[in-house]
């Protein structure tokens, strides 16, 4: 592993700057700032569409905020912004544009050059089609029967996006189909799942943008293999299963119909796809009109990011937020706290989005970086969260700034309960006993909004990505590959093939040898 050497981006006068004022600004608690400057409210909180974001209980000032734009211009944000809606292929390391803003875009042609509005309009026609044909029970399984039962099979960005979104969205789905996901490489998710459904009226959608995937592929031919024992003919696979990816031809390979077939692109990555094909699930549940609302309320998000000036702009003040924290206070963890029951998956889809994207050691120039990059997200709906871990948050030894995700209507007291939360982290208590003491000054940002509707959650997971995106490209890193992943998978392919009693794996540690023997002999 080549050593860190001093970086541009530590060595720079951003850089600098805010390491100077950090010092400055450590010790001042958030209370007196709010005494200080009655305003600070109203002065740190934004509106874009149907977002609120509060971001007053951050340990910053307004020099705190205009030092922290000036790293966003000094890394050339907009510049990158221009290059990502251009369609440049700013994925270097796999050669590739990143243009999921393309799959919400409005225009007529887009990008300049390279134009993909035809194929997304294509595909999105399709999607209505089939999905409507599902909802409308035209769409017949092999003995007659119209479906009741949709499963998706897939894993990371072709499970974790339409997951979530069928779970927030599940007071606007008036499909008479059940909607359910099966991700996992243990074939108990399959069981427990088919278990629930029956062959004869179940629909399955492999989703796999490289259809290689093995905890994919595996699920898909057990899938299979019940379907046609139950039916009784392999041609019942022809009307039980459609594909989502870009390998049009493995999909043919396992059986399933070109017309069932529906496309992505290299130029979208997993963890953005959820507005593609790969929604289909979502489509199907929520109708697609109210699927292409999802569609409009992302667009806007990308309307705000491309035209709000950067200290006015929501994801980019995210992004430098969370820059504040993980590289001038050391803070290694991020919080996601979404107050809705709905919103249970919105954590783990973040945790694919933020961490497959920035956790990388290495910058855009091949060198180890010198400084954190993403740091671990992770979190729980609240109010649930508070009788887990929020002690921790309160009095605890690690700086964990926290986002607060609010939606006003349907969620009881659980929105007052966000709110006390944030008061309670921001100002602290005073006590005689130390262990009834909260100290305070612990930030977070508080996203507000009216309902969890599907013009809402495009707005929120854009926001997100674009979040991401200023992150990258402050870190020099490319955001859009995952070559993390490849190593594991490797090793488990070999540890897969090798057979029982095969004997130590040559190459392979003594622990891990002995872990698989054991293994191999437990089941046995
Ligand atoms: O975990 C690695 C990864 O490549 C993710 O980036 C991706 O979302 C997931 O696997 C699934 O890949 P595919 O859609 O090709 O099956």
């Amino acid at each position: 592993m080549n050593k860190p050497i001093q970086s541009k981006l530590t060595q720079s006068p951003a850089w600098k700057a805010l390491q100077a004022h950090q010092a400055e600004i450590a010790n001042v608690h958030m209370r007196e700032l709010f005494t200080r400057f009655p305003e600070r409210a109203r002065e740190f909180s934004l509106e874009a569409g149907a977002l609120l974001l509060d971001y007053s209980k951050h340990r910053v000032t307004d020099s705190t905020l205009a030092l922290l734009a000036d790293l966003a211009r000094q890394a050339d944000v907009e510049g990158w912004r221009t290059r990502m809606f251009a369609g440049e292929h700013i994925n270097a390391s796999e050669d590739r544009a990143v243009l999921h803003v393309a799959l919400r875009s409005a225009l007529e042609a887009f990008p300049a050059g390279n134009d993909v509005v035809p194929l997304v309009r294509k595909a999105r026609e399709g999607m209505r089609a089939f999905s409507d044909a599902v909802r409308g029970e035209r769409l017949l399984g092999h003995t007659g029967k119209p479906m009741r039962t949709v499963i998706n099979i897939g894993i990371g960005g072709s499970d974790l996006g339409p997951r979530m979104l069928t779970q927030a969205l599940w007071r606007h789905a008036d499909a008479p189909q059940s909607v359910a996901f099966v991700s996992n490489a243990d074939p108990g998710d399959l069981a427990h799942t088919l278990a629930q459904a029956q062959p004869e009226t179940t629909l399955i959608i492999v989703a796999s943008k490289t259809f290689t995937t093995v905890e994919t592929l595996g699920n898909a031919n057990l899938a299979r293999d019940w379907l046609v024992k139950a039916l009784g003919s392999e041609s019942a696979v022809k009307q039980h299963f459609a594909a989502v990816t870009t390998n049009i031809k493995a999909a043919g390979a396992f059986g399933i119909a070109a017309e069932r077939c529906f496309p992505l692109w290299d130029w979208v990555g997993g963890r953005y796809s959820v507005w593609s094909s790969v929604g289909l699930p979502v489509a199907i549940a929520i109708g697609m009109d109210r699927f292409e609302d999802l569609l409009a309320g992302a667009r806007a998000m990308d309307e705000h990011f491309l035209s709000a000036p950067l200290e006015a702009n929501m994801p980019v003040l995210l992004a430098l937020l969370g820059i504040w924290y993980a590289n001038f206070f050391g803070a290694e963890s991020h919080a996601v706290l979404p107050y809705a029951e709905s919103l249970r998956e919105l954590p783990a889809y973040l945790q694919q989005l933020e961490m497959e994207s920035n956790g990388k050691g290495v910058d855009r120039d091949g060198q180890r970086v010198d400084y954190a990059t993403v740091p671990v997200v992770w979190g729980s709906v609240g109010t649930n969260s508070q009788h887990a871990f929020h002690q921790m948050l309160h009095q605890g030894t690690h700086l964990v700034p926290c986002d607060f995700l609010v939606p006003a209507a349907t969620t009881g007291a659980a929105a007052e309960n966000a709110l006390a939360q944030g008061a309670a982290l921001m100002a602290g208590k005073d006590a005689d006993l130390p262990y009834r003491r909260f100290d305070g000054n612990h930030p977070s940002s508080t996203i507000m909004f009216r309902d969890i509707d599907p013009h809402t959650m495009g707005q929120l997971l854009a926001l997100y990505e674009h979040k991401v995106f200023v992150q990258g490209v402050i870190w020099n890193v490319n955001s859009f590959d995952q070559w993390g992943v490849e190593l594991g998978k490797e090793i488990a392919r070999t540890l897969s093939a090798q057979p029982a009693g095969g004997g130590a794996i040559a190459g392979l540690d003594a622990s891990t040898n002995a872990l698989l023997a054991r293994l191999r002999s437990w089941r046995s």
